[in-house]
């Protein structure tokens, strides 16, 4: 009978983090949870059971293009109908390509489950070899820690709303699940880390400790499993980092002393360690690994710590790692806006499309919108997201899924209804089909999607999106302040081969940007995307800011027909597939 690789179960539990406790949807009982690896060219299936008692679940794996596997992407009310409250089950079929080894993760799709939900996710080469040399590899896996729980995060975004509860800031930027004490919120200034931090009274909690050995060449692979905030970290006195990957796909060697990550992005980077006659002279053996959040800079530094164990010999540290530094040893620029940009390239040419093969240009703008009826993030002023977005509905645990928001469902349910007119969206619709809610795209094109950061209408102020693309990804064209000009950015690409991810940063840009600025010295900009359409599927695309997700901001793309979608499959199979899973037909 059918035996899965992984189980992973999603529970509600109470957990403790940094010293403080928080009810969470988690896997396995983990936060983060357990490392899932798979190997390229090699079927692997993952049983999700969701064990919440009232809401529902999926996992998506994120960054995996899903070529093979559309039905498994995990989008609720997109690629999958939601998993069920208490004990059921979808199985998830999992087959990454050749090339798709590399840093990913997983996390749950639905709501703001992500935050305490997720893991790291490894793709093996298939024939084991890794085009960079290394002696081992390190996980960094960022996470948040919100005061809020998610129920009343959730409910503040969306109901009513009218009253848009902000979530709060998060506590603390955690690695590995990890970080230094923080007092609870009644005894804090608003603003006031790192002073917010306190010694570690145990030894339970505490920042992670990152250990190594002299004189070896570590793999980190850094995954931004964070909720909100962009952020940078960097190592006290090696500023010798080489970024090797950028989300799954391995680039060229790319020296840095610091690296910038947004919500669901991902960097794989090699940090060669001192020897042990530098360790003696600096006189330490341990060393501070400061994170801040950027752009918005929020004034906070978080830490974890590099340590050295030196088998057979002693070295006294001079750092004392029961609380955090006074201030952190690392200056880390607070520009964030053109690190590496232009400087990535992939480390075997890709087939990057030029210019004259696009075949047209879709216009995302990215926008929050106050109106009477409440506050919104939305894309090109619509929204999208897994739950009826009527005011009164209870969306979270909504199991009768009714069909009021178009989605990807529809295509095999509801037949020639649900088929997107594809002319009508882009000869009128800047390529958005009004009466679906969807993007619809033909095998084959190749588009331009160029997401735009300006306020409208009667809207909030500008912000950073890291904006996600599933199933195919696409090649980053790079970004810029002000507006987008084509002719201007092919100008830069000349001579320059860009590199394929599924997440990349959508600036707010300063002018004479100082911290502790305030909020409104913002204005707009732009990034560009080139995606060849390929893989036939429902793919949604939004901003990995789960606060931003939930208040609409997410749109979805419909790749293909419908025959090419359902991959000449009956209904009933499909719609077997959409409820339970590849391989599990009528378990219930
Ligand atoms: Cu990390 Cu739509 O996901
Ligand atoms: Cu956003």
């Amino acid at each position: 009978s059918f035996q899965p690789d992984y189980v992973l179960r999603i529970t509600g539990e109470t957990i403790s983090v940094a010293c403080r406790t928080r009810a969470s949807a988690v896997v396995n009982e983990t936060a983060p949870g357990p490392t899932v690896y798979l190997r390229e060219n090699q079927t692997t299936w993952v049983r999700v059971y969701n064990d919440l008692n009232k809401d529902n679940a999926t996992i998506h794996w994120h960054g995996l293009s899903q070529s093979v596997a559309p039905y498994s992407d995990g989008t609720p009310q997109a690629s999958q109908w939601p998993i069920r409250e208490a004990q059921h089950f979808f199985d998830y079929e999992l087959r990454p390509q050749i090339g798709e080894a590399g840093t990913y993760f997983y996390h749950s799709h639905v709501a703001f489950q992500a935050v305490s939900a997720a893991g790291p996710l490894i793709v093996l080469e298939a024939d084991g070899e890794h085009p960079y040399d290394y002696d081992e590899e390190r996980m960094l896996f960022f996470s948040e820690l919100y005061n809020n729980t998610d129920d009343t995060i959730q409910d503040g975004l969306t109901l009513p709303y009218a009253q848009f509860l902000w979530s709060g800031e998060a506590e603390t930027i955690l690695v590995n699940g990890n970080g230094f004490p923080v007092l609870p919120d009644n005894e804090t200034g608003a603003t006031l880390p790192p002073q917010k931090a306190q010694s570690i009274g145990s030894t339970s909690c505490g920042p992670e400790i990152i250990q190594v050995e002299p004189n070896k060449t570590y793999r980190f692979r850094a995954i931004g499993g964070v909720a909100m905030s962009p952020f940078v970290f960097a190592f006290e006195n090696h500023d010798n980092l080489t970024v090797i990957a950028a989300d799954a796909g391995y680039t060229n060697p790319a020296s840095t002393d610091y690296i910038l990550m947004g919500a669901g992005q991902r960097y794989d980077f090699l940090l060669h360690t001192k020897t042990e006659e530098e360790l003696r002279n600096l006189g330490k053996s341990e060393f501070w690994v400061p994170i801040e959040p950027r752009c918005p800079d929020l004034n906070n530094t978080f830490y974890a710590v590099l340590r050295y164990t030196t088998p057979g010999i002693h070295i006294n540290t001079t750092t004392d790692i029961s609380s955090p530094p006074p201030q952190s040893p690392v200056h880390i620029p607070y520009d964030c806006q053109y690190w590496l940009e232009y400087t990535l390239e992939p480390l075997t040419p890709n087939d990057f499309p030029t210019a004259d093969q696009v075949t047209r240009q879709v216009i995302m703008t990215s926008a929050q919108l106050n109106t009477a009826s409440g506050s919104f993030w939305t894309i090109s002023n619509h929204t999208w997201n897994e739950f009826n977005q009527h005011e009164g509905d209870t969306p979270y645990n909504d199991t009768s899924l009714t069909h009021d928001t178009p989605y990807l469902v529809s295509v095999y349910e509801q037949g020639e209804r649900a088929i997107p007119d594809f002319e009508n969206a882009v000869q009128n619709y800047n390529g958005w089909d009004p009466e679906l809610n969807v993007y619809p795209a033909e095998i084959g094109e190749i588009i331009d999607i160029i997401l735009v950061n300006e306020p409208n209408g009667v809207a909030g102020g500008f912000d950073t999106h890291p904006w996600h693309f599933h199933g195919a990804h696409f090649y980053d064209l790079g970004s810029g302040p002000g507006s987008y000009n084509a002719t201007a950015n092919e100008e830069k690409l000349r001579g320059y081969n860009p590199i394929v991810r599924d997440t990349s940063l959508l600036f707010k840009y300063t002018e004479g940007f100082e911290i502790g600025a305030g909020l409104d010295y913002t204005s707009q900009g732009w990034r560009a995307w080139r995606v060849r359409v390929t893989d036939p599927g429902i793919w949604i695309i939004h901003c990995h800011i789960l606060q931003h997700m939930i208040m609409g901001m997410q749109a979805v793309w419909v790749m293909g027909n419908a025959t090419e979608i359902t991959h000449g499959t009956t209904p009933d199979l499909v719609e077997g597939y959409l409820t339970y899973g590849g391989n599990a037909y009528g378990n219930s």
